[in-house]
């Protein structure tokens, strides 16, 4: 099969060197010059765990290639794979899909066979319809079937997603969609991954319903943690009892600074705005996205609170280690430590930080945050130390070390990854979440 994967950002390139890995013969695309020339140089415009050794060695092996030219990257092609961004369009939250629609009318004018156009992007209902108005709208000749199959990749964990599906869901109205993309996944077929046919708009609702459901599950735990605070409980044992109960499932019940990132932040206010159109209101949805925009503030004020109150704290420094929205990435869309480090500001305490990857993204985001080159140098001489996001380098940190390196021996985990005896134990005032 000859795919083309048109957007050659973080879910093209993973889909595209994914898809090459299994055989087919893959062209992304992108119009970002410099993006393409880094590419060819074996240089990765995002971190994410083995996509370097995967790009590399299905380039070396005459199955992957890069270009700007988009009638040339789809020439010849089976399957014409749209996976640009669609931002929130600012001011009102609706996804922009103006990206999506270029590509549609430029794929149209430049078809030079009959395709299946396959949205990858996340697109809200009704999408599809318009991607195959314009297409036919081109006047072209050739046969052309409008498909959803939405992602499921987690950052950092991207690769593994795409090789051991839970499910490939595809949204296809006719049987030239449907089969191409049958050959597509096929190598996943015989892995026995289940694939979900569908209706298109069932499929474009589909992923906002699930990110809105997975956002729901964190909010909803990290609500129990509050309260667990309140009545002396632990939420992470509430956590693995509930989740034993397999209607629940154990996943996604880690109690945190609330969710961020580039796509629950994002969907969840885009599936509002679907709800606003067709006056079908999603209220549970409404309170997620209330209770985490207002969870990732409080987290600031708990630090606040671990130095002693709003008086104690001004002029006092605390140390930030990760800043991205979680481990294993370099983005800092939506990130929580934007409002941790935001609300320590407004209340006079001076901030130092450290990420393993995040720390370019983030200096233009937190200008006035001084950014360290290791977790001890952010440590050093702060009264207050915080951890932020999970990253494994922080997981055994060296406790004697901080404790000299702090002025008083306060540690903030807005994590949970160290146990609360331990930290006792090795003289911390510790505060963590949803545990007493
Ligand atoms: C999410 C979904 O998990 C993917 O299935 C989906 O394809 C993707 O969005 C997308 O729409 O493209 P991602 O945003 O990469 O993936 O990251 P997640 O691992 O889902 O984490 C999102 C946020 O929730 C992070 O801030 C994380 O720290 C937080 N989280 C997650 C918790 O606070 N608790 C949990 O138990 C799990």
């Amino acid at each position: 099969m000859k795919i083309a994967m048109v957007g050659s950002g973080y879910v093209g390139l993973v889909s595209g060197a994914c898809f090459a890995d299994f055989g087919h013969d893959v062209v992304c695309i992108d119009k970002d010059q410099s993006k393409i020339d880094r590419l060819h140089a074996g240089i990765m415009p995002i971190y994410e765990p083995g996509l370097d050794a995967l790009v590399e060695s299905n380039v070396r092996a005459g199955r992957l290639s890069f270009t700007i030219d988009l009638g040339e990257g789809i020439s010849g092609a089976d399957a014409i794979f749209i996976a640009v961004g669609t931002p929130s369009r600012r001011g009102d939250g609706h996804a922009d899909l103006t990206f999506v629609y270029e590509v549609a009318r430029e794929v149209g004018e430049k078809l030079s066979g009959d395709a299946v156009v396959v949205t990858k992007s996340t697109v809200p209902v009704g999408t599809g319809d318009e991607v195959e108005r314009i297409i036919k709208e081109t006047g072209t000749p050739h046969k052309v079937a409008v498909v959803s199959n939405p992602e499921f990749l987690r950052e950092g964990a991207a690769i593994g997603d795409f090789k051991r599906p839970d499910r490939i869901v595809i949204g296809a109205e006719d049987d030239f969609g449907r089969e191409v993309m049958r050959q597509v996944y096929r190598p996943l077929f015989l892995n026995e991954s289940p694939i979900l046919f569908t209706s298109r708009r069932t499929s474009e609702l589909i992923k906002y319903a699930a990110n809105a459901f997975l956002a729901t599950k964190i909010t909803f735990i990290n609500e129990m943690a509050d309260l667990c605070e309140k009545v002396g409980a632990n939420v992470q044992d509430v956590s693995r009892g509930i989740g034993m109960d397999k209607r629940i499932g154990s996943k996604f019940l880690h109690a945190g600074p609330g969710y961020g990132g580039s796509c629950f932040p994002k969907d969840t206010l885009a599936l509002l705005k679907t709800a606003e159109d067709y006056d079908s209101p999603t209220r549970i949805v409404e309170a997620v996205v209330k209770v985490n925009d207002t969870r990732k503030r409080a987290m600031g004020r708990k630090v606040v609170d671990a130095l002693g109150g709003t008086e104690a704290a001004r002029g006092k420094r605390a140390a930030l280690l990760g800043l991205t929205f979680k481990p294993n990435t370099d983005d800092m869309r939506d990130s929580p430590a934007i409002a941790v480090a935001q609300t320590l500001m407004d209340a006079g305490v001076a901030v130092t930080a450290y990420d393993p990857e995040g720390m370019e993204a983030a200096a233009p985001l937190l200008p006035d945050v001084t950014m360290c080159d290791s977790p001890y140098a952010a440590i050093d001489g702060a009264d207050v130390v915080v951890i932020v996001t999970e990253w494994d380098a922080f997981r055994a940190l060296d406790l004697k070390r901080v404790k000299q390196l702090l002025t008083q021996p306060v540690m903030v985990d807005l994590r949970n990854i160290y146990k609360p005896d331990d930290m006792r134990a090795a003289g911390f005032d510790y505060v963590s979440v949803g545990r007493a």
